[in-house]
């Protein structure tokens, strides 16, 4: 199984990518950490406890990460994730107190196991793992792969023309994390925009708890009746299970720092600037399948030969 760390801020597709990464069986959930982001770090930290509660995974510990981006202000979609994150969503409270400190956690993790052994997939604004970079280098060298949902590179952004929610809310944070020289591969609004849930779809995944609520998510997510909606954060998920399932292309890319309303938004770096891998296509009706297999009964293990 993959060792990951989930950097998230629930937020309803955070919600479903967490639910499939704790049913799924093909992770080791070493811990979630929060960040300011859907909405405050509290609520991003409660909801991420409430969701461990509901699958019976509170040995799988919280840990508290940044309250807000490393110099603006962050942006308000109450009206996307509810005042609470999670649209009303009913699930039981954290069984267990969350941790302190996500960076320091993460940084204890990464010196304590063989480098290269773990990854992170980031749910959110990048805040965290750019103060573990800053703060703790040695450690962050020592991350395997960082898989990011976040940017917009062909398509319009979803905050401005081109930027796109988690990299308009810290631009600075994700800067740092595109110039640390990780391997990091983005999950951008090309390909996200395109794995999207519709009612059919959703309604097929209930039968176990973690489809269920995810279900239950994805018909808040609905609320405003729209047709289908788009599985964003899953999408890392999938990624990190089946790379094979994304087209993904290396881009000479820099995050837009301005003090417009386009911050975050992705645009040609400077010649010299190593490339960025970057998920460009999709295989929707794959991703879709591998998802909801995912959030489904859980198979067997198999014969050993
Ligand atoms: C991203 O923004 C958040 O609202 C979602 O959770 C996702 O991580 C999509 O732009
Ligand atoms: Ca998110």
């Amino acid at each position: 199984n993959r060792r990951i760390i989930i950097d998230t801020d629930p937020g309803l597709d955070d919600a479903v990518a967490i639910l499939h990464a704790l049913n799924c069986g093909r992770f080791d959930v070493l811990g979630l950490t929060t960040v300011a982001g859907n909405i405050g770090i509290d609520n991003t930290t409660r909801n991420a406890g409430r969701l461990l509660a509901a699958m019976g995974r509170s040995d799988i510990p919280v840990i508290i990460g940044a309250a807000k981006p490393l110099r603006r202000w962050g942006i308000d979609v109450v009206a996307v994730h509810g005042a609470d994150g999670v649209q009303g969503l009913v699930l039981p409270e954290p069984a267990v107190e969350p941790l302190p400190d996500a960076v320091a956690w993460m940084a204890a993790r990464l010196l304590a196991e063989p480098s290269g052994t773990i990854d992170i997939l980031a749910l959110g604004p990048l805040t965290n793992i750019a103060q573990l970079i800053t703060s703790h280098p040695a450690a962050a060298a020592r991350i395997g792969q960082v898989i990011a949902m976040g940017g917009a590179v062909d398509e319009p952004g979803n905050i401005g023309a081109r930027s796109e929610f988690n990299f308009a809310t810290d631009p600075e944070a994700a800067d740092i994390v595109f110039r640390a020289g990780l391997d990091l591969t983005l999950v951008p609004l090309d390909v996200t925009r395109k794995v999207r849930a519709d009612a059919t779809w959703m309604n097929s995944l209930r039968g176990t708890t973690a489809g269920t609520i995810a279900a239950d998510v994805i018909a808040l997510y609905f609320g405003d009746g729209r047709q289908s909606r788009p599985l964003h954060d899953p999408c890392v998920m999938l990624l990190a299970l089946d790379s094979s399932l994304f087209g993904i292309e290396e881009r000479h890319l820099a995050v837009d720092l301005g003090d417009d309303g386009d911050a975050g938004a992705l645009k040609p770096a400077r010649a010299g600037v190593p490339p960025v891998k970057v998920a460009m296509h999709v295989n929707a009706e794959g991703a879709l399948a591998l998802l909801a297999t995912g959030l489904g009964p859980s198979s067997p293990p198999a014969p050993e030969s």
